[in-house]
């Protein structure tokens, strides 16, 4: 099983808080989408021949491409993949960009999961942030999804929002929840340092984000996730049973991915290497032939910490049998040793040879991460 993940780096207005690559210009959309597809034939043998499971457009915004240009992308990697008749394809979409008519497009070139970058169902928060709709547009996005014909939809939102009560972030997960979704990702607002929110903490003109109102923020959203019958099967995920991302479990699994298209990263299975963060550059190099990327090849050390940070915020937890297998018994002692102070706290359980945070331990799941780490 591999995934193939497309990066679309274009943006009609810059969010405060994002630290995506993307660019506002779109002079050069039209040879980007050309260069993209073409680069999916460059790469017909990264992965190896192994079969395709999951798509994922994700950006940036690609809910900017018209739908003859998605098919043309997707047409190169059909051309060029072995893609199961099953896989999962997902389409990163902004809400404004959503129409009964885009979507029913979307399905007829065989999109089948959206994913919508909503972050609040409240005006003052989205101007904010920046973003381009409304919180009315937030909530017609997903009934008009839902009409069009794609109902395996997945909403994002921000918690921790400086000075956002508790109040208000409950209306939020429950305005999220009586919509018809399937899955939600929550994340914690993060400030990155060359963004402008990064650049405002810099300046002392914005509040950081509170560690307690994040604590408070995650306790409620894990808790109205569990009434609604949705399971948090990563830290920041929760879907319905039958509809965890295929996608994401391949990133946390360590599964093969190949990434296209500008600072798409890719993975197969010995190395990972980067695209150039940069759509000019990249679009000259692939119009050369030549894909612009920088590879390595990950020291055991790497992996094993690799593992870790992605294993542990998952429901199945960090396997020491397969740390054993794969990196040896002294990694396994090493992790096992490490986790015991956790364990006797009650923030990691070990069930099965598996390590599997608490609901405590995921409030610290940072400070466990870097504990099992090998330095
Ligand atoms: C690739 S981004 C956005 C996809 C799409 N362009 C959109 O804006 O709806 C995926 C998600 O990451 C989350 N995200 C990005 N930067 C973040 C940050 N600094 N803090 C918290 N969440 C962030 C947002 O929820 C966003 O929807
Ligand atoms: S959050 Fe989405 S729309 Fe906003 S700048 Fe980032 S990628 Fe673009």
């Amino acid at each position: 099983m591999a995934g193939i993940y497309i990066h679309i780096p274009f943006c009609r207005k810059v969010c405060f808080y994002c630290d995506f690559h993307f660019s506002v210009s779109i002079r050069n959309k039209k040879v980007m989408i050309n260069c993209i597809a073409k680069e999916a034939e460059m790469q017909k043998y990264y992965l190896g021949g192994d079969r395709i499971k999951s798509i994922y457009f994700g950006g940036g915004t690609p809910s900017m491409l018209k739908t003859n240009e998605a098919e043309k992308i997707l047409n190169s990697i059909y051309k060029n993949f072995d893609v199961d008749n099953n896989s999962e394809i997902t389409f990163e979409a902004n809400p404004d960009d959503i129409t009964l008519k885009y979507i029913e497009d979307l399905k007829n070139i065989g999109i089948n999961r959206l994913s919508i970058g909503i972050q609040s169902f409240f005006d003052d928060d989205l101007h904010w942030m920046n973003r381009r709709h409304t919180a009315q547009q937030s909530f017609d996005s997903v009934i008009m999804s839902n009409e069009g014909g794609i109902d395996n939809i997945n909403i994002d939102l921000i918690y921790g929002i400086p000075g956002m009560s508790n109040d208000k972030w409950k209306s939020n997960v429950e305005n999220a929840f009586s919509l018809k979704i399937k899955h939600l990702s929550a994340y914690l607002l993060t400030i990155e340092p060359k963004t402008v929110f990064g650049h405002y903490l810099k300046k002392g003109i914005m509040e950081d984000v509170s560690e307690d109102t994040a604590i408070d923020h995650y306790i409620l959203l894990k808790k109205l996730a569990s009434e609604k019958g949705f399971i948090q099967y990563e830290i920041s995920n929760f879907a319905l049973p039958g509809f965890f991302s295929l996608h994401n479990q391949g990133y946390w699994k360590s599964k093969k991915y190949l990434g296209i298209g500008p600072s798409a990263n890719s993975f197969d299975g010995i190395s990972r290497q980067w695209n150039i963060k940069n759509n000019s550059e990249y679009i000259s190099s692939i119009l050369k032939d030549k894909i612009p990327f920088n590879k390595e090849i990950p020291g055991k050390m790497e992996k094993y910490n690799d593992y870790i940070l992605t294993s542990i915020r998952t429901m199945w937890g960090t396997d020491l049998e397969l740390i054993g297998n794969f990196y040896g018994e002294d990694y396994k002692n090493y992790c096992a040793s490490n986790a015991e102070q956790f364990i006797q706290k009650g923030y990691l359980t070990n069930k099965e040879n598996k390590l599997i945070l608490t609901g405590e331990g995921q409030l610290i799941a940072d400070y466990i991460t870097s504990s099992l780490f090998m330095t």
